[in-house]
């Protein structure tokens, strides 16, 4: 079968790899119908989140219908559809019960505190293929398969998969209540779910800072008020517009590929100080390539302008990823104005049926956000334009052949 490989960084590939088969009896088989790229696999080729190992299929977002069950998975028949939760859970430890899918006891084989077990991740999350391939195993499938009503396309449900719940999980995070004023930093595909997630907690004001003009729009048509980084400075501005307060919640939806500004106000006068040198800690051996692969020049950069904006007492949530080893937070200044850290990888297992149910209804329509659908067979030129944030390129879902020919 066709599936995204990665090879190394600035190396990936559409290779012909074996098909997945049953290994346990709690395992289905997944024969995909969407998958979709993460700015999360743009940190794994970029070399910013590292140790991928060579041969592991990407992508952890996945729609498809069952082709296969374990004697042990009772809940699914074969051809049911499916959405697949990016994290990998057993829906038996004392986390998941909680609803601490992502800090699951069991799902790493490297152990209880290996950290989030998912698809196409690094050695440390598992070593489990991914999910940009036209089949897939998945682990504990009664709980890490959530059934998709009729109603609800493949394009709406695979925003589930991942980005809406992580938005979601984001905003919850955040602890905005009505009436709330909120600052989400990053406008991608997840920056956009949290918007949306904070318009459904009744965020009063929500402020949107990027410098993608496309994503800034996306933003703009949900209602926020935007920012652009390179045009003014983005914690000068939320200030002003909020009468020297600043936001009661941030959220953070950039992670270590950030960037500073470069132009405006806000971009650091030269000499650069610091910030060059923090990109060289993230990422030790980026390999970019025609434009490609480029790792963000400044990791705390929207950590830094989040503990900036918010209110005293405010409350930051980081979605945006960091690597294990990433060290780098002011610290000093969020703890002086009594703010509250929240942070992690989605429960996404957690989410999922509730949110699926809004889409069912039709309160929502994830698929607004996604902008592009190509064949599987075109993936590396999609990574391409998706990782140089080309004008349409927001969130782009891979179709492999078998949702192509059906
Ligand atoms: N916590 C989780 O479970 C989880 C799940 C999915 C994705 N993520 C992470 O969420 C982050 C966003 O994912 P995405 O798919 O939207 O990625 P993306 O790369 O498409 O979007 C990032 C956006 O941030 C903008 N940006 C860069 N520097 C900025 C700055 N200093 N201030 C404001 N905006 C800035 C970029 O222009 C870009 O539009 C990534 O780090 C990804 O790994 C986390
Ligand atoms: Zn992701
Ligand atoms: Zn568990």
């Amino acid at each position: 079968m066709k599936a995204v490989v990665f090879h190394g960084i600035g190396d990936i590939r559409l290779d012909d790899v074996p098909e997945p088969v049953i290994k346990q009896e709690t395992d289905a088989i997944v024969r995909l119908t969407a998958t979709a790229i993460c700015g999360t696999d743009l940190h794994f080729v970029r070399g910013t989140v590292e140790d991928v190992a060579p041969g592991t299929i990407l992508g952890h977002e996945g729609v498809g219908v069952v082709e296969h069950i374990g004697a042990g998975v009772r809940n699914l028949k074969i051809g049911d559809r499916v959405v697949i939760p990016s994290t990998i859970a057993c829906g038996h430890c004392s986390y998941c019960r909680a609803g601490y899918y992502a800090q699951c006891d069991n799902a790493n084989p490297n152990g209880k505190d290996a950290g989030t077990a998912f698809y196409g991740g690094p050695r440390q999350t598992g070593s489990f293929n991914g999910l940009q391939a036209e089949k897939a195993r998945i682990p504990h499938a009664s709980v890490n398969l959530v059934k998709v009503p009729d109603g609800v396309s493949d394009e709406q449900a695979i925003m589930l998969s991942d980005i809406f719940p992580t938005g979601y999980f984001g905003a919850d995070l955040a602890d905005i209540k009505p009436g709330h004023t909120v600052a989400v930093f990053g406008c991608g595909p997840v920056g956009q779910f949290a918007i949306a997630s904070a318009k459904l907690m009744q965020a009063g004001r929500i402020f949107a800072v990027d410098a993608v003009p496309d994503r800034l729009d996306m933003a703009q048509a949900q209602g926020a008020e935007i920012v652009d980084f390179n045009a003014e400075d983005p914690v000068q501005t939320i200030k002003r517009l909020t009468g020297g307060i600043g936001v009661d919640c941030a959220i953070d939806a950039v992670g270590v590929d950030a960037v500073h500004a470069h132009a405006g106000p806000a971009a650091p006068k030269p000499p650069a100080g610091r910030q060059p040198a923090q990109a060289t800690d993230a990422a030790p051996g980026p390999r970019p390539q025609d434009g490609n692969w480029v790792p963000g020049d400044a990791p705390a950069q929207a950590l830094e302008w989040a503990v900036q904006a918010l209110a005293k007492a405010g409350t930051l949530a980081i979605i945006g990823v960091y690597p294990p080893n990433d060290k780098v937070f002011p610290i000093g200044l969020a703890m002086n104005k009594n703010l509250t850290l929240r942070m992690g990888n989605c429960n996404h297992r957690k989410y999922v049926p509730m949110l699926m149910e809004l889409v069912r209804t039709g309160a929502l329509d994830p698929a607004a956000i996604l902008t592009r659908r190509e064949p599987l067979t075109s993936a590396i030129e999609a990574y391409k334009a998706f990782d140089t944030r080309q004008p349409g390129w927001l969130k782009v879902e891979l179709e492999p052949a078998a949702r192509r020919s059906g």
